[in-house]
């Protein structure tokens, strides 16, 4: 063989190394290494959790949407002395006029535990974009709050949501809840896509972990609303300990208006927010063909009128695309099912958790299997939604470290690190994306994002596409 053939042979065997390294990677595994270290909750001691002062002081307050369109909010705390007054105080910031909503009591036992009062009261009518006070406990110990409402419903209103999940109660935990309130895009509502206390990991569920969890997270959800996705650590199915009705304490303590929306069940619904569409879906309810859930969101993805809220955003807590080797899969037969939806209704991003790490996908759909077509492998589809795993909160479980190899194509991006994300919604046609690991300073991003909106400017935004 003469020297050029030869330099020819290894020119063709290199090329086709490097082809097929492009062709069967995906996208990036970040080659950030987190210092391995034990992921531990907080003690019962902890500051964190302290008992606000006072004889029956409110606590555990928490705010979530109340109504359809954002003019309404619920407001949750409990009472542990005695029931105490469920009534809410509140008044715009520019008015001496207070006004005063009613709201109800609940409790429940589970196992050898009872909840102490659990108040949730609905306040409705309120002005967009306008800051209120709200106060609790009156009667007794009073304690005074506030949030913002968001700007009337619009296909420009800009708006910033925070993307946290699987949080837990550890010290890593502690971490993303700092990192998120200290990011400098400053997040106006999380979008929660589920797995809140990890109560569930105590001998007997113990619900005390439920009541920590709640005094933790209300540094930051008694002043936003904090959006609820229902996850498997919200189940509480505990048939040993005589506990059949699942979801018992998350439904107890956590009140969303899914009958807004036409929902007959708290685990699925949606809500609009500002140029947002937000519909939350139940991985653990059932959603096969005629079940209710599945009959309301095919009522419900038609009626999205992307000329009002042109952002279309769904939190479902089990991935359909996940590249990590915990949960392989798990989320495969409702992507069966509604997948076909998302891409004819031009969905723009799930996000999703479970899985205790972080990944971002490319925009992928894997819908034209028939059985005998053999056709089953995700394909890039400019109509498919982004799917992100945010499932990196910090529980106790600790890191999905494990990653299927190689990288899948339909993976863009995926780092074992615990952290949270930020989706900024510029205009009806542009949002920012960022997601940000607890190792960083509070400005920094790891990951990010311009998403272009299916609907209004369908062009290619993939990460690729743009570096
Ligand atoms: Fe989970």
């Amino acid at each position: 063989m003469g020297a050029s053939k030869a330099t020819f042979l290894l020119a063709v065997i290199a090329a086709a190394v490097l082809n097929a390294a492009v062709l069967c990677s995906g996208g990036i595994t970040s080659s950030f290494v987190r210092k391995v270290e034990k992921t531990v909750d907080m003690p019962l001691y902890s500051d964190i959790f302290k008992v606000p002062p006072g004889y029956n002081a409110p606590q555990q307050v928490h705010i979530t949407q109340g109504d359809h369109e954002g003019k309404a909010v619920i407001v949750s705390w409990v009472t542990v002395d005695e029931p105490g007054s469920n009534t809410v105080l509140y008044w715009a910031e520019n008015s001496n006029q207070k006004n005063k909503a009613k709201g109800s009591i609940t409790k429940y036992k589970f196992y050898n535990y009872t909840s102490g009062y659990i108040h949730h009261c609905t306040i409705r009518r309120l002005e967009y974009n306008t800051k209120y006070y709200y106060e609790v406990g009156i009667g007794h110990t009073t304690r005074k709050f506030w949030f913002t409402t968001p700007p009337e419903v619009g296909p420009d209103a800009p708006y910033t949501f925070g993307l946290i999940g699987d949080l837990g109660q550890s010290y890593d935990s502690n971490k993303t809840l700092t990192h998120y309130e200290q990011n400098p895009a400053k997040g106006q509502t999380v979008l929660f896509v589920g797995d809140l206390s990890y109560a569930d990991n105590y001998p007997n569920h113990d619900n005390v972990r439920w009541d920590t969890w709640g005094r933790f997270v209300e540094r930051s959800v008694a002043y936003q609303p904090w959006i609820w996705t229902a996850g498997n650590h919200e189940l509480d199915f505990a048939p040993e300990l005589g506990e059949t009705k699942p979801f018992k304490p998350y439904s107890h303590r956590y009140h969303v208006p899914f009958k807004a929306s036409n929902s007959t069940a708290p685990f699925w619904y949606s809500i609009k927010r500002a140029s947002a569409y937000i519909i939350v879906l139940s991985s653990y309810s059932a959603y096969g063909k005629y079940t209710p859930q599945y009959e309301w969101l095919k009522e419900e993805l038609p009626k999205v009128n992307r000329s009002e809220t042109p952002w279309l955003i769904v939190l479902v807590h089990s991935p359909w695309y996940n590249s990590y080797n915990y949960h392989f899969m798990e989320g495969e037969t409702m992507r069966v099912i509604y997948e076909p939806w998302f891409v004819q209704y031009k969905v723009d991003v799930v996000f999703a958790g479970h899985v205790h790490a972080y990944e971002r996908s490319e925009r992928v759909s894997n819908i034209a299997y028939n059985v005998v077509n053999g056709i089953c492998t995700p394909v890039k589809n400019p109509l498919a939604p982004v799917y992100i795993t945010i499932g990196d909160g910090g529980n106790l479980e600790g890191l999905a470290t494990n990653m299927t190899e190689p990288q899948p194509k339909y993976s863009a991006f995926r780092e074992a690190s615990f952290g949270h994300a930020t989706f900024s919604i510029k205009n009806r046609t542009h949002a920012y994306y960022s997601w940000h690991r607890n190792q960083d300073g509070y400005a920094v991003e790891a990951d990010s994002m311009w998403f272009f909106n299916r609907y209004w400017h369908p062009v290619d935004d993939s990460t690729t596409a743009q570096s």
